[in-house]
């Protein structure tokens, strides 16, 4: 990585400011199901208390839209980081005001406070040049170690850079490292396998794709655009019809390009959009009306993994069925078994394949499980991240 990271930069005794991406799932009652984001920050605030910092901690939490609402506290996020550090993480009431002045002019090294949600003031996604700077004013140095919040310019995530010196955490470190290296120097053969529901979303990422891989394997319900470009019925499937030329010029790039682009050969349909719903599998080209494609089929699982075998880098962005339904999870979950056993570099790009991952257990599997859903996805199309552009040069 070309930026500065917190090993580059004295912080012994000084205030520092750290963007976490703090935004994790929570149930109705507040108990958050995955706190995979919050253990992530945990080396680089370790490292900055053993260096006897003022740890400043900044993060979002949904998206309140600049409206203070309890329901988006970062209340339950200090308490769990308070209990994984063993240590009290002092919350205060609000972001800029008198609470987060006072906690934070009376730290003493080798403390920790955590502001409110940084997104209870407009002024943050409006990366507004004021609210940054009174968040700046705070502390003597900027790091920056949101990667899942890096694909925003807001004023906690790339405003700030403006008036304080600013570097990277560990986490953006790491995240940067694997995807890079993977996208930059792969071990060959290198493949992805990409999921989701719309080519739409993915458009980038498949061209950014198709220069890099060997194979490129697609699941999901973005599967059925391509499959009604090929002339299929498709049912009731999930179908971008403004998309079907763009579906043909991709399959035609990667075929100019030599690489080796696989759809499903068979697809596990269901009669409606429910957990129990009667099932069956089928050929992709023989898709009755009324029926909907949720998931690759059997022989598609055998054919993709056997291909997954001869990998030496793997990147998947995207589950390949609706996994969320247990019916339909199947290709998902047999993908993922499958790469856990490879002796392979294998790069999960986070959001909902991360959340496939952490359900079956198996995150340790992996060589990387990215903190990022949209940054990861932005990364991987090859587009400039403004949380980690902001940064000092190395
Ligand atoms: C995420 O969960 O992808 C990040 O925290 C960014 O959240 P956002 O999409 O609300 O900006």
């Amino acid at each position: 990585m070309n930026k500065k990271t917190v090993r580059d930069i004295d912080v012994n005794g000084k205030k520092v400011l750290v963007r976490c991406d703090f935004n994790v799932p929570q149930d109705e009652n507040g108990v958050i199901t995955d706190n995979r984001r919050i253990v992530s920050a945990l080396d680089t605030i370790k490292y900055l208390l053993e260096k006897n910092a003022k740890v400043i901690l900044c993060s979002h939490l949904g998206r309140p839209k600049g409206e203070i609402k309890p329901e988006f506290s970062l209340k339950p996020v200090a308490a769990e980081l308070s209990r994984l550090l063993g240590k009290e993480v002092k919350l205060a009431k609000d972001v800029i005001g008198e609470d987060a002045k006072n906690l934070v002019n009376n730290m003493k090294e080798g403390e920790v406070v955590l502001l409110e949600n940084v997104r209870f003031h407009r002024e943050e996604t409006d990366n507004d040049p004021e609210f940054a700077k009174k968040l700046a004013s705070f502390a003597d140095i900027f790091v920056n170690d949101a990667f899942g919040t890096a694909h925003r310019a807001h004023a906690s995530t790339a405003g700030v850079a403006a008036y304080l010196p600013a570097v990277s955490g560990f986490l953006i470190e790491k995240e940067l490292n694997f995807m890079g290296d993977a996208l930059d120097n792969p071990e060959r053969p290198f493949m992805a396998i990409l999921g989701g529901r719309k080519v739409s979303d993915k458009i980038g990422v498949i061209e950014a794709l198709i220069e890099k891989v060997d194979t490129l394997m697609i699941g999901g319900a973005m599967a059925y655009t391509f499959f009604k470009a090929m002339g299929y019925n498709v049912g009731n499937s999930i179908c971008e019809l403004d998309k079907l030329d763009l579906a043909k010029e991709l399959m035609e790039k990667a075929k100019k390009k030599g690489i080796k682009f696989m759809l499903p050969v068979d697809t596990r349909i269901g009669k409606e959009f429910k957990p129990d719903t009667e099932s069956k599998v089928v050929k992709c080209s023989e898709i009755p009306d009324e029926w909907e494609g949720f998931d690759i089929g059997d022989e598609t699982i055998k054919i993709y993994v056997e291909e997954l075998k001869k990998a030496k880098t793997v990147v998947w962005n995207g589950p390949v069925g609706l996994f969320e339904f247990d019916k339909f999870a199947i290709g998902t979950n047999s993908l993922a078994k499958a790469l856990g056993d490879m002796d392979a570099v294998t790069i999960i790009g986070g959001g909902d394949s991360a959340a496939a991952i952490e359900k079956l257990g198996i995150a340790d599997k992996f060589s990387h499980i990215s903190t990022g859903g949209g940054a990861s996805l932005e990364f991987l199309e090859g587009k400039k991240l403004p949380g980690i552009e902001c940064l000092l040069d190395k």
